[in-house]
């Protein structure tokens, strides 16, 4: 029997991400105090349908259900990737359902819920999320260069320039790459599935650059994690006239 703290970390984990799920569940059904000038916040990117200038086809289809939110797609596609991801299957299926509590700690029940067999052989899936993660990466990048211009209040014309919230979004941007760059699928699929990777020197360039990211693959989720919160969190506060933008230049 295990006497050291095991459970720390699971708890831990359990209060990590529960805050995250109430916090994301909450901003996303908000659907308002989502951008703030040239801001979006990244529950929010893409906007497809909205309200706000930053929306690609205009106010939301009047036949859309009234819960309609354009963080719905954040939810569903980059936060399935995140569900899937396979540290954070480890990290939440001891926090939430103690299967195992802790590595080396016995479980509290007798059959083993592997992932051979439905429902958990549907976290497979990941590797299909990763391309869609990919793809969200390039929408906040976008994001983070639309954040770098800025409407001239006196001549309504867009200039250049730098916020703390266009670093904001940038942490953001930084943080999510290091941890999708670092993903073991992404990995398996630029080197890992070859049985001679010597003898491809660019895979094996790539390969050892998301090896780098993948050794610290659970800093980069947590951190990512909230980066994202913080990132929706500065745009909302700015939005609301709570926080002001400090505008460098
Ligand atoms: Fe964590 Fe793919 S394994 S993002």
């Amino acid at each position: 029997m295990r006497v050291d703290p095991w459970w720390v970390p699971s708890l831990l984990t359990f209060l990590g991400l529960s805050a995250f799920l109430i916090y994301a569940t909450w901003a996303s059904f908000q659907n308002e105090h989502y951008t703030f000038g040239n801001y979006l916040s990244p529950m929010y990117s893409p906007e497809l349908f909205g309200n706000s200038p930053h929306a690609w086809f205009g106010p939301a289809p009047s036949w859309f259900p009234s819960f309609y939110s354009p963080a719905i797609v954040v939810l569903m596609l980059p936060g399935n990737f995140r569900i899937t991801c396979y540290y954070y299957r480890g990290a939440y299926y001891k926090a939430f359902w103690a299967d195992p509590p802790g590595c080396a700690v016995g479980e509290p029940r007798k059959s083993y819920l592997g992932e051979q067999s439905f429902p958990l052989i549907v976290q497979n899936i990941h590797r299909y999320f990763l391309y869609v993660a990919l793809l969200f990466l390039t929408f906040l990048v976008y994001d983070v260069y639309r954040a770098l211009w800025f409407v001239n209040p006196a001549t309504g014309a867009e200039e250049f320039g730098l916020g703390l919230g266009t670093l904001v979004l940038l942490l953001n941007v930084l943080l999510l790459s290091g941890y999708t760059l670092g993903c073991h699928s992404l990995r398996h699929l630029i080197g890992g599935r070859k049985d001679s990777l010597s003898e491809s020197p660019v895979a094996k360039s790539c390969y050892d650059c998301a090896s780098a990211f993948n050794r610290r693959h659970m800093n980069w989720a947590w951190t990512s994690l909230f980066g994202v919160v913080f990132a929706d969190l500065y745009v909302r506060m700015c939005s609301m006239g709570i926080w002001s933008d400090w505008r460098i230049f």
